[in-house]
């Protein structure tokens, strides 16, 4: 199928920056060059992210081509990031004429690149849209809000988003319902999902250890791991699951920094608990989906877990994605470890929500994009 007519101008320019970026993105541009093989793609990683294991490894899982262009901007405070992001980006805008500029989620390198386009007379295009947990202390929450604030057209994973927007002032003719492109590449990418047991075995591990079911740990906001109590709380509830069910855990470099940072690293050494690297995109869905549960303060796995239909606990006291409450597998157990040890008791007891999924996660929400947005830029064109 190909949508529209071959269309003139420059390219539009994709925006990815960090980790939860790349499985949006991969579906997107395949749906590009699928279905609208006329429209020029410049694929631009910010850099925000760039350890091998935080980015080449999922860039190869997804398929995902090689970025035209790395900022490689790396670490730093939000403002000092957010900046040198923005300087960097403008002189891509200009050098290649941008048609539009594409962003997906809600990692500072979603606005940055979203307030330089914008600021350049260049239509801004989101994908993941009118998401809020409503807490402004989340450096997420500030860049999803404004990001909807400067952007033309407006895609959508859940049907709650547009109330979101329309409370904001954003007229509904910018909004567009497509569904999940997270959940495209998680279909994709099922059958090539590793094992679990092949995992650990990879990692000199012995499956045996995870013969009788096993749970996921994966933990990164700041609000649960730069300060040492909550860190400390969160790890000691997990210690006694782990005395439960084994507990597979994918470090995140923010929080083994901060567990060394504040001596803590010990609180590890529970025999219950795997410890592991940041893990691929196949192996981590290969964790999740052969687990018991996840426990998670990841906004992507509250998706993912809910397409598979395995319980997820996440450690938050709010969802910016209800839909995975309201419908999927998801419970939101806030941060107290008491709770936290109760819900997975649960979980054990009686084997957790079993949940549906939602409308349009259905590996197809990239192609929606690509008509819509083809329609989209031949009006425009004709304007
Ligand atoms: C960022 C996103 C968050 C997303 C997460 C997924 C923002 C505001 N936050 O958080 O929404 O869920 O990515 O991982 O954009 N580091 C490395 N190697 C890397 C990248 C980071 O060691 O490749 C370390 C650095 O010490 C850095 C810290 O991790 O300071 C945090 O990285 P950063 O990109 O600032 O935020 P994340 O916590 O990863």
């Amino acid at each position: 199928m190909t949508i529209g007519e071959p269309l003139a101008g420059g390219p539009i320019i994709c925006v990815v920056g960090a980790r939860p970026n790349y499985m949006k993105m991969a579906p997107i541009i395949r749906a590009f060059r699928a279905h609208v093989p006329a429209l020029p793609i410049l694929l631009v990683h910010t850099g925000q992210h760039y350890d091998p294991a935080m980015n080449d490894t999922l860039f190869a899982d997804l398929d995902l081509p090689q970025p035209d262009v790395n900022l490689e901007v790396g670490s730093a405070s939000h403002a000092v990031q957010t900046a040198e992001i923005m300087k960097r980006f403008e002189p891509v805008i200009d050098q290649y004429g941008a048609r539009a500029v594409l962003v997906v989620g809600d990692v500072n390198s979603t606005i940055a690149c979203a307030l330089v386009a914008v600021k350049r007379n260049v239509p801004v295009i989101h994908v993941e849209a009118g998401l809020r947990s409503g807490d402004r202390k989340m450096p997420e929450e500030i860049n999803r809000v404004l990001t909807d604030q400067i952007s033309d057209l407006l895609y959508t994973t859940e049907r709650s988003a547009l109330a979101n927007l329309t409370r904001e002032g954003i007229a509904e003719d910018r909004v567009a319902f497509v569904g999940n492109v997270m959940i495209d590449s998680l279909r994709a990418s099922l059958p090539k999902a590793v094992p679990a047991a092949e995992l650990l075995a990879a990692n000199g591990i012995d499956p045996a250890r995870i013969a009788d079911g096993y749970g996921v740990v994966t933990l990164h906001r700041p609000s649960n791991v730069d300060h040492p109590e909550s860190l400390a709380r969160i790890i000691g509830a997990l210690a006694e699951i782990a005395s439960r069910l084994p507990l597979v855990f994918a470090l995140h470099p923010r929080t083994r920094n901060n567990l060394e940072r504040f001596g803590l690293l010990a609180k590890l050494d529970h025999p219950g608990f795997i410890i592991l690297p940041p893990q691929g995109y196949l192996q981590m869905l290969g964790l999740m989906a052969g687990s018991v549960m996840v426990l998670t303060d990841s906004g992507g796995m509250q998706e993912e877990t809910t397409a598979l239909g395995i319980p997820c606990l996440t450690i938050r006291e709010n969802t910016e994605r209800p839909i995975t409450v309201e419908q999927g597998t998801n419970t939101l157990v806030g941060v107290d470890p008491q709770a936290i040890l109760a819900a997975a008791d649960e979980v054990l007891a009686r084997g957790g929500k079993r949940g549906r999924v939602p409308e349009y996660w259905d590996g197809k929400a990239a192609e929606r994009i690509a008509a819509h947005l083809s329609n989209w830029l031949s009006q425009r064109r004709m304007n």
